[in-house]
């Protein structure tokens, strides 16, 4: 499938959710390792560097793009042009080519480095739920971001409502358009996202596509009849 920002390279975010991201890092001051789960052609990473290259006037910090880079032909050589033309290095920039639940494994030696995490890779829950435990490496006063919290994605935004629920120690700094801007008050006293979190998940998803399946094939029936 084509994908408008393989032509345009631009964010696949509102600006309204850009402005918002922008925002929380000016209110922040974040200095360690910076995350995005899902960067398809790297729109909002170079609007995030260029926030902290053109109007924080900072060294950009190093980040983290965890992605298969197989959203559409030549991802990575297209972030590449992307940052090259927003003026921007490559030099801080690691890339992750791989699924969020392989690079969980790989960071764990980065925990308690994190800053900053931007969720945006695959929306089905188990792979969301599975992305909200790289919320075990933030550090305390780092940022947890999570796109597509709304009611179009119910998984998303059940789950995110359930985390706020069980980890207090995150507060809700804003929530723009579909965006939704977590910050991690303090440590962790239990972990986050549970084994049963995550076994829950993957009933869920079954369930999901199971009775998708099931309305696929009604509606085919319904049609050919
Ligand atoms: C909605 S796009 C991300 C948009 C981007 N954050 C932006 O604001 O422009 C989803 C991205 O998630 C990536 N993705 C899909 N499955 C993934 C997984 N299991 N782990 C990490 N990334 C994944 C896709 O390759 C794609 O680049």
């Amino acid at each position: 499938m084509s994908r408008e920002s393989a032509i345009t390279l631009k964010s696949e975010m509102t600006d309204a959710e850009v402005y918002s991201i922008k925002n929380a890092i000016k209110d922040s001051k974040l200095t360690g390792l910076h995350i995005e789960i899902g960067t398809a052609a790297g729109g909002t990473l170079c609007e995030i560097l260029k926030c902290y290259q053109n109007e924080l006037k900072v060294v950009p910090p190093q980040f983290v793009i965890i992605d298969p880079l197989t959203y559409f032909d030549d991802q990575y050589e297209k972030i590449c042009l992307n940052l090259k033309n927003n003026g921007l290095s490559q030099n801080n920039i690691t890339f992750e080519k791989n699924k969020s639940s392989v690079a969980f494994r790989n960071l764990s030696a980065h925990a308690g480095e994190i800053d900053f995490i931007l969720i945006d890779g695959n929306h089905k829950i188990n792979h969301f739920v599975g992305d909200l435990r790289f919320s075990r490496y933030l550090k305390a006063g780092g940022l947890l971001l999570i796109h597509d919290y709304s009611n179009g994605f119910k998984g998303i935004h059940s789950a995110t409502n359930n985390f706020l629920n069980k980890y207090r120690n995150y507060e809700v700094l804003s929530h723009v358009d579909s965006l939704i801007v977590l910050r991690k008050k303090t440590e962790t006293n239990i972990r986050e996202v549970s084994k049963m979190d995550l076994l829950t998940s993957k009933l869920v998803n079954i369930y999901q596509q199971i009775s998708k399946s099931i309305h696929k094939r009604i509606f085919s029936n319904f049609l050919s009849s």
